[in-house]
């Protein structure tokens, strides 16, 4: 038999640690483990355990512990439980790193339907489009904003969700994530495609370059030309299958060119995001890439334009552009060369560096409207549609 889930209850409301306990038990997946004397003991553990789902009360409105356990045990699913919560307060848990809500008084139905829930999210049986969102950074021009977009958009998707996310740097030879974010990571992407018949979760999140104390992993460009001769689209379309099944979200950013493995990346893709500058030449090539893309069979949803550096006051305006590319912007970054400067030369992401600055908020609204989805998906199932007004309002605000 499959090993059995692990489920810790947080409450000093007697009766729910009851009920809770008695309803798990039931289900064969899941074993309740006791009680812990203090949290750091509740952490160790946790951060120990494979599979694990955490129940805790959130009556008293106390994020800390979901806040400290959700960026270091992605095994570990946190189901926040609180009488009648409101909208508001669905919001703060998600974003503090629950994924689910349970109300009480608890309803069975609802309970055992979580169970499930996390069951199939630990034992990747979910669907592939729940689990996973592959998005990359594409244009066929270079100097054009992909790096810092690809890189500042996978650490604001890290921090937003607390979920894993891989961020893949398919600019064979000429790569600059690791400039961008000064790391010197001991493995890339040669390294992982010559041990591919040991791919898996635990060998890419053993060997990919954690950022920081985040939950963001980086896989570098080979640092030799004659490495990356020797990867073939097959073997990249490989690799993504493998992190499709161990990441949340994986951003790539790719090269300028319509070369087969950043095909293959554009392929393998969810969403492709389209980056051009406000400019003729720009906007024409944009043009070219549309209609490629296009040929190519894609949908029309799966490929959005960003528009990077944009200035209120340019001569061509947004409107401008929508006609001449018939498609609408999904994205506006705005002109900051100050900000992007420092912090490509300082190797530090604008969320730490400038995190107040109006390119970080982009990015970070950015990431919060791609993981929105996510968010919706789950939550939709369990609030009427008065309530997901509201939460679209709160996700605007
Ligand atoms: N929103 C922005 N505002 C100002 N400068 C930017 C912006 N985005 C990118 N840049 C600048 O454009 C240059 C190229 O960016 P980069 O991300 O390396 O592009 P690419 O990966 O397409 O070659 C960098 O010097 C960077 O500072
Ligand atoms: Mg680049």
């Amino acid at each position: 038999m499959a090993e059995k889930i692990s489920a810790v209850i947080v409450t000093k409301n007697k009766r729910l640690y009851e009920l809770l306990e008695l309803c798990i038990r039931k289900n064969d997946d899941f074993e309740v483990l006791d009680s812990f004397s203090d949290n750091s003991e509740l952490y160790n553990t946790i951060s120990s355990l494979p599979k694990s789902v955490l129940f805790v009360d959130l009556q008293d409105d106390d994020l800390s512990l979901v806040e400290n356990i959700s960026p270091d045990c992605p095994n570990c699913k946190i189901i926040a439980v609180r009488e009648n919560p409101d909208v508001s307060f669905i919001v703060k848990a998600v974003r503090a790193g629950a994924k689910e809500i349970l109300s009480y008084p608890i309803i069975k139905t609802e309970l055992e339907d979580i169970l499930e829930r996390v069951r199939a999210q630990l034992c990747f049986r979910e669907q592939k489009q729940d689990k996973c969102k592959m998005i990359s950074v594409f244009s066929n021009k270079g100097g054009i904003g992909k790096t810092s977009i690809a890189a500042n958009l996978a650490l604001e998707l890290a921090q937003i969700t607390k979920e894993n996310v891989a961020l893949i740097d398919l600019n064979f030879q000429l790569g600059d994530i690791t400039t961008f974010m000064d790391l010197k990571p001991s493995f890339d992407i040669s390294y992982m495609l010559k041990n591919s018949d040991n791919l898996n979760k635990d060998f890419l999140l053993s060997t990919m370059e954690k950022y920081k104390n985040t939950s963001l992993y980086v896989l570098a460009d080979p640092p030799y030309f004659k490495q990356a001769e020797n990867i073939s689209p097959k073997n990249v379309a490989k690799l993504f299958e493998i992190l499709k099944e161990s990441f949340s979200y994986i951003v790539v950013d790719t090269e300028a060119s319509f070369d087969g493995k950043v095909v293959t990346a554009l392929d393998c893709s969810d969403m492709i995001f389209l980056v051009t500058i406000v400019n003729l030449p720009a906007l024409r090539n944009c043009q070219r890439c549309l209609d490629l893309f296009h040929k190519l069979g894609y949908d029309d949803d799966k490929v959005q334009i960003l528009i990077n550096r944009y200035m209120e006051n340019d001569e061509i305006g947004a409107d401008d552009v929508e006609k001449l590319l018939k498609k609408d912007i999904y994205w506006k970054i705005p002109n900051n060369y100050f900000a992007l400067m420092a912090s490509i030369n300082k190797g530090i992401l604008l969320s730490e560096l400038k995190p107040d600055s109006n390119v970080a908020l982009s990015f970070r609204e950015l990431a919060m409207h791609v993981s929105d989805s996510v968010f919706r998906k789950k939550l939709i199932k369990k609030f009427s549609a008065d309530n997901i007004n509201r939460l679209d309002e709160i996700f605007r605000s």
